[in-house]
Formats: C-alpha cells, sequence, structure tokens
C-alpha cells in the first residue's frame, strides 16, 4: 500500500518539529523543503538517523526543489519570519504574504489534490492568501491555530484543576489573535462543566493566558516563538486528514453562511478526515460570545484586505 506523502514547507523550528512528530506517529513519507539549501537536508538525515532508535519507518526527504513535493495529500506551510518580542503577528504580514503566496505556487503545482495546512502568521491573512493563489477548494484549504489555542486552553486548565489534560474538552472560534474566542460555556472535564471546578475569576485569568500565549513564550525565548504545541497541533490535523479519523478540531476554514461571516477563513470547529475539511460545525452562541465572535472576524477581514493589497502588488 502506498504511504500517505506529507510535505513541510520551512524546515526551521515549527516545519523540522511538525516533521518530528509525524515521523514519530509513522505519519507519511516526510518531505522537509526550505530556501536554505542543505538544511532541510541536514535535519531530514538527523531525523532519519533516529528511526533505528525510535523504531519509526518512513521516508525523510530534505530538498529545495518542489519536484521531490510532488503528489503530495497534505501540504504544511510553516515558512516565514516569525515575531520577535514587542512584535504582533500582525507586523508579520507585508513579508509573509509574499513568503506564502510564492511557497503555495510551487507547491500546488506539484500536489494539484493536496490539503493544505497554513501555520505561518499572521495565521488569518495567510489562509486566505494561500486560498487565493492555490485556487483550491475550501475544503482542501485550512488554516493551523484553533487546535494551539485550545490545547494551551485545556493546558491551563488542567493544571489548575490537577486533572489529567487528556480529560479537558474545549472549544474556541475565532482569528488566531488577541481576540480569540475561548468558550467557558462549551468546556469541560470529562463532560462536567468547568464551572463547577473553579471561581469564574480563576476561569478569566486562564482565558487572559491563553490570549496571551503566544506572546508569553516570545517573551520568554527572545529570539523567536513557539513551535512544539505550534507543530504538534498542525501535525493533529494532518494525522485526522491523512488517517481519515474524522475528529472535531478547531480550524481556520472558509465560512460562508456558517456562523454569518460571509466568505472568509475564521477559526470553527471541523471534521477532518480524507476529503480535508467536511464539515464546520455550527454551536450556539450567546450574546456575548456572538458580539467576541464578530469582533474577531472583523479583524480577520482587516487582515484579509491588508493580505489582498500585497498580493496586487505580486
Ligand atoms: P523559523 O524562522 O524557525 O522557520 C521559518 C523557516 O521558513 C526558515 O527556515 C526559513 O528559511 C524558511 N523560509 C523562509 N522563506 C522561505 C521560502 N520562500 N521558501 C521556503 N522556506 C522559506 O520560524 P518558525 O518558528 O518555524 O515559525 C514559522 C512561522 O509560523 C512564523 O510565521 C510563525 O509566526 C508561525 N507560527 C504560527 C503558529 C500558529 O499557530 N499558526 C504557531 C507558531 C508559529
Ligand atoms: C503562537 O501562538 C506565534 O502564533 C504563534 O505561539
Amino acid at each position: 500500500m502506498r504511504r500517505a506523502k506529507l510535505t513541510i514547507i520551512g524546515a526551521g523550528n515549527v516545519g523540522a518539529t511538525c516533521a518530528h512528530w509525524a515521523a514519530s506517529k509513522e505519519l507519511a513519507d516526510i518531505v522537509l523543503v526550505d530556501i536554505v539549501d542543505g538544511m532541510p537536508q541536514g535535519k531530514a538525515l538527523d531525523l532519519f538517523q533516529s528511526s533505528p532508535v525510535e523504531g519509526f519507518d518512513c521516508k525523510l526527504t530534505g530538498t529545495t526543489d518542489y519536484a521531490d513535493t510532488a503528489n503530495s495529500d497534505v501540504i504544511i506551510i510553516t515558512s516565514g519570519i516569525p515575531r520577535k518580542p514587542g512584535m504582533s503577528r500582525d507586523d508579520l504580514l507585508n513579508t509573509n504574504v509574499k513568503i506564502v503566496a510564492e511557497v503555495t505556487k510551487k507547491a500546488v503545482a506539484a500536489s494539484p489534490n493536496a490539503v493544505l495546512i497554513v501555520v505561518s502568521n499572521p495565521l488569518d491573512a495567510m489562509v486566505y492568501t494561500a486560498a487565493k493563489v492555490s485556487g483550491f477548494p475550501p475544503s482542501r484549504v485550512l488554516g493551523q491555530a484553533g487546535v494551539l489555542d485550545a490545547a494551551r486552553y485545556r493546558a491551563f486548565i488542567a493544571a489548575e484543576v490537577g486533572c489529567s489534560v487528556e480529560d479537558v474538552n474545549a472549544l474556541l472560534l475565532g482569528g488566531h489573535g488577541d481576540d480569540m474566542v475561548p468558550l467557558p460555556r462549551y468546556t469541560t472535564i470529562c463532560g462536567v462543566p468547568v464551572t463547577q471546578f473553579m471561581s469564574a475569576g480563576k476561569l478569566d485569568e486562564i482565558v487572559k493566558r491563553t490570549r496571551n500565549g503566544g506572546a508569553e513564550i516570545v517573551n520568554l525565548l527572545k529570539t523567536g516563538s513557539a513551535y512544539y504545541a505550534p507543530a504538534s497541533s498542525s501535525v493533529a490535523m494532518a494525522e485526522s486528514i491523512i488517517r481519515d479519523k474524522k475528529r472535531v478540531l478547531a480550524c481556520a476554514a472558509y465560512c460562508g453562511k456558517e456562523y454569518g461571516v460571509g466568505g472568509y477563513y475564521v477559526g470553527v470547529p471541523c471534521i477532518l478526515g480524507k476529503g480535508g475539511m467536511e464539515k464546520i460545525i455550527e454551536v450556539d452562541l450567546d450574546a456575548r460570545e456572538r458580539e467576541m465572535f464578530n469582533t474577531s472576524v472583523l479583524h480577520v477581514k482587516e487582515l484579509s484586505a491588508a493580505a489582498e493589497k500585497v498580493l496586487a502588488t505580486l
């Protein structure tokens, strides 16, 4: 049986760590691409040499040549600059639109049937860019943010309650910015509402820390941004698609009528399977949640318009 093929573009911190998580799950044959010659080859070879110790069998290729990526099933795009302390994700827009547009064009020419998972920031503008440049149907263009944001939220809740992270279930909507929308009303520990485990004040603190989760790590690292959890989240999406698991994961997905968005890529819960994004799940929002969601969508629209302006100059 043909093993699935996963291409990861950008072999920096997030990209190389995606390769690591994916290889350890024996998810696919993996192609790691970067613009810096030697670096993706070196990382792929190093990872391959760990396979007898770890016991995974998959082919690992490092390259600067998109011919090696031909007929990939899933492509994770991580190329672009990360932020440094004092920068917001939005400060990366001009540089990263150009990078993401270029790599998308080359990648989709080699793999016209792939599902794209965009990770580069500002995420909502980069998904818009990849969708525009690829011309792919909405089911095959996704952005990774919600899995990471929900993972941070779940991890902080588990640490506060003193329970396993596996038993915390949470939903998060909106863009990958400070206005992301965690939904305490839909947060449970093994089905029991989280509000039974902590005060409203404590939960508010956790929501705030989740919103600031990326910046907290940037301020600690000082030279770049988070990569273990972002990569693990991206690979969870790829795994659900490649193994047709139909997991329900929060992803930046194209919302037409859904949630009344009107044609933008926004973070919503989706079923991910062989076809990519197979269904958007709509949950009821109360007035306050709806207001926060609308604010977040407004920001996504502004970012998409800014990306459009840069794309028009290319
Ligand atoms: P990094 O600097 O470690 O790696 C980026 C890689 O992209 C570098 O190796 C660079 O050579 C490569 N690259 C640049 N231009 C390229 C091109 N034209 N073709 C191929 N490769 C190219 O950065 P890191 O930490 O891996 O972050 C990557 C991106 O992911 C950043 O934009 C960051 O903000 C974003 N990010 C997004 C997250 C999310 O949840 N959506 C979470 C974490 C990071
Ligand atoms: C994060 O949230 C930088 O978007 C990245 O860690």
